[in-house]
């Protein structure tokens, strides 16, 4: 738009200004032309009546010449005529001849050349014409022949309209076609360097050129594009401060807008019916949904996951989507609707009772069976087409999200072989001979080669990956560059340890520590100065509960003073109830909780308090900073996000973090006091350490964990991921140009390649 009013404004004034100065000229020429029309029409008529106005004269017949005069001034153009025998004579004229011309003033007439004489009568202006009348009796006469000349001023007036609506229509054409032809260029210029930006070179597919005068700049602009390239990428995951906006400007930047959508079982909001039958919003405790939702917030895209919740149906429009966070939609979730014996088969059988404890060792056996099998199989298929369906080009960047869908990145590299999958592992990978158990190892290590760039939290767990995929499968796996070449196709083998938001969102963090120390005392009937420990987990069987809660016993065996003095509060989110491990799992915790605060009778205060139930991050936030000592004893964890968020909540800088060294977070916080969560004296030493801990200290150990996890929030991540992603996008471009180099031209003719 602006660059046509620039074309236009200044093309509508030169053309106004044409106009100024063409009108008059036009005037002028015209009158010209017509004066000298209406003069040799004036000698016309002289000549045509010549000879009986001769005889006239001679016979000096007065009436006859009048009656002469009076039929040829029936011309409505001629206006007048005269007969003026001599200087002296008086005219023998029409009654219309003006009376400025007497026979007397016909010399100044004749003064002008051979054209007649434009001179102003009463009823407007004439032009008067003289004619000589010769006579051989009679001396010479002069015929004055005068024509009507305000027809003039009216086709005047006509000419200059239309000349004015010329104008306009010509200046609008041009305008027209100026922008067009502006527009139309312009768009070229952009197309070819765009092209050359992407790297599909200057010829579109059918061989026509974009632009071709950029040609001759095309390899320089390459060069210098990936000089640039190079410079940038590594500064850039050190140098960025890791905020929404940053992760928005990689999209924008180095992905050129490109859409991205998220794959995951778990979704981020859940829509439940309450018991009134009111349709309530509900955030599941999930580590990946935490991390992953404020990045979709800040990236928008589409969010594909299997819709669970009872009033999932009712929200979503007629393509299955819904529109999310519910009160500022940022993003697009699309839902999948699964079959009870599909959720049974893919998620709660091979998912949860084969994969999880095969990765985790924690001491469950997994169960595989053929059928669940089938199912995971089919529902990672139902999410490819999914994923297939939402995607609105061939080269999307697709977000795969754990031990859900080891199938669904070869699966959508076949249907989208242009898009750049990262598929993203949040659990632990185990050893080749621990992975081995599993009957379908090849067909899982050979879905996720499927993934461009396969993310673990740990460099440990990408070694395990490498050596399972040397173990298993025909593939060259680099140890060098950790990749593996599977099928002639390239999978980066990378470690992204995962976080959360930081700085949290500030309603998490508005109630002031003091406050929530007092409140949470409060409500659970606790003195103020009560000694308080916390864990936070999902009541699973590798988060290592029952080991925390033997170190609590432990510890007020070995140190009687804080009986009565010290309580630790579990907080326990049911997950995966309908699986038996799980049941019983939770019962044995809530034994082991009866039995310890059993032993205690004469304690003024519960050493334990179990809280099996959902609680939503504000109430999380709450308890994270009343508490002082956090615990997370997983007994084998990814990476564990809690560990995470109760730092992020301390802005008091008190509190201390006791960690398992089997949670990928010990590797990130080795500020914590790092246990072995099979270690009860040493656990319970940990939670000694951590109550009677100096302020000074806890000071020291939570600014440098604060600090980690501000420098290494969840948006540097992602982002981290997506520049891979661009990085991984620009090699395959480059690869494809290696492939059809510039010499390589098409013969039109024969249609050959040479
Ligand atoms: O830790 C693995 C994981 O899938 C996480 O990504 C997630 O936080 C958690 O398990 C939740 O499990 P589910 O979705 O089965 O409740």
């Amino acid at each position: 738009m602006r660059l046509s009013l620039r074309f236009i404004v200044p093309l509508l004034v030169v053309l106004a200004a044409l106009a100024y100065a063409i009108v008059p000229l036009v005037d002028k020429l015209t009158l010209q032309w017509f004066v000298r029309d209406l003069d040799s029409r004036a000698g016309a008529v002289a000549t045509t009546i010549h000879d009986p106005l001769q005889q006239m004269v001679e016979t000096d017949n007065r009436g006859g010449i009048l009656a002469l005069f009076a039929r040829i001034t029936q011309d409505e153009r001629l206006y007048a005529i005269g007969y003026c025998a001599s200087s002296r004579a008086k005219p023998i004229a029409t009654p219309t001849l003006p009376e400025s011309i007497t026979c007397g003033g016909l010399d100044t007439l004749a003064q002008n050349d051979s054209a007649g004489r434009l001179i102003e009568s009463a009823n407007g202006p004439v032009l008067a014409s003289l004619r000589p009348l010769v006579t051989p009796r009679a001396p010479a006469g002069r015929l004055v022949l005068v024509h009507d000349m305000s027809f003039i001023a009216r086709r005047s007036a006509q000419t200059r309209k239309y000349l004015f609506l010329f104008f306009v229509g010509l200046a609008g054409t041009v305008a027209l076609i100026t922008v067009a032809v502006a527009q139309l260029s312009w768009r070229g210029w952009v197309q070819g360097l765009q092209a050359l930006l992407r790297g599909e070179g200057i010829l579109r597919p059918s061989g026509k050129a974009y632009a071709p005068e950029l040609r001759p700049v095309a390899q320089d602009l390459r060069t210098l594009i990936r000089d640039l390239v190079q410079q940038r990428g590594p500064q850039d995951d050190e140098q960025v401060t890791w905020t929404p906006d940053a992760l928005r400007e990689i999209l924008r930047g180095d992905l050129k807008g490109e859409e991205i959508i998220v794959v995951s079982n778990r979704e981020p909001y859940i829509h439940r019916y309450t018991d009134q039958h009111k349709v309530e919003v509900w955030r599941p405790a999930s580590g990946l949904v935490t991390a992953l939702e404020p990045v979709m917030r800040a990236c928008s895209g589409t969010w594909v996951a299997h819709g669970g919740g009872s009033a999932d149906r009712a929200v979503v429009d007629r393509r299955d989507r819904v529109s999310v966070p519910p009160e500022h939609p940022a993003y697009r979730l699309r839902r999948v609707w699964l079959t009870e014996e599909e959720e049974a088969g893919y998620y709660y059988g091979f998912a949860n009772e084969g994969l999880w404890p095969l990765c985790h060792i924690a001491h469950v056996r997994p169960t595989f069976r053929t059928s669940d099998w089938e199912q995971y199989n089919e529902v990672n298929r139902r999410f490819a087409r999914a994923v297939v369906d939402e995607a609105t080009s061939d080269n999307p960047i697709v977000l795969v999200q754990d031990y859900h869908f080891a199938l669904l990145p070869r699966m959508i590299r076949d249907e989208l072989p242009a898009a750049t999958v990262i598929s993203f592992w949040h659990i632990p990978w185990p050893n080749p001979e621990a992975f081995g158990i599993c009957p379908w190892r090849e067909e899982l290590l050979a879905g996720l080669l499927g993934s461009g760039i396969l993310g673990f939290h740990t460099l440990y767990h990408c070694i395990n990956f490498l050596d399972t995929v040397d173990r298993f499968l025909e593939a060259r796996v680099d140890r060098e560059t950790f990749t593996v070449t599977y099928q002639g196709k390239l999978t980066a083998v990378k470690r992204y340890p995962i976080s959360i938001e930081f700085p949290p969102a500030p309603d998490l963090v508005a109630k002031p520590v003091e406050r929530c120390r007092v409140d949470i005392r409060r409500r659970h009937e606790l003195p103020l100065d009560q000694a308080i420990g916390l864990g936070v987990d999902r009541l699973d069987y590798t988060k290592g509960i029952e080991e925390r809660f033997r170190a609590v016993e432990r510890l007020l065996e070995l140190e009687p003073d804080w009986v009565g003095g010290f309580t630790f509060i579990q907080i326990a989110a049911p997950t995966r109830s309908r699986i038996a491990d799980y049941q019983a799992y939770e019962a044995r915790v809530r034994a082991m909780a009866d039995r310890i605060n059993q032993k205690f009778p004469d304690a003024a205060h519960p050493p334990i308090i179990l809280h099996v139930a959902h609680h939503d991050a504000t109430a999380v936030y709450e308890y994270y900073r009343a508490a002082d000592v956090c615990v997370v004893t997983s007994l084998h964890d990814g990476m564990n996000l809690v560990a995470k968020e109760f730092v992020s909540a301390r802005d008091d800088e008190r509190g201390v973090l006791v960690l398992s060294q089997f949670a990928g977070a010990s590797r990130e916080l080795p500020e914590a006091i790092i246990v072995n969560p099979y270690d009860v004296e040493q656990c319970a030493a940990a939670l000694q350490l951590a109550l009677a801990m100096p302020m000074g200290e806890q000071r020291a150990r939570m600014r440098l964990m604060r600090a980690l996890v501000r420098d290494f929030n969840v948006y540097r991540w992602a982002g981290r991921m997506l520049i891979d992603a661009a990085g991984m996008r620009r090699r395959d471009r480059l690869a494809e140009w290696s492939a059809e180099p510039e010499w390589r031209v098409r013969d039109t003719a024969g249609g050959r390649v040479r």
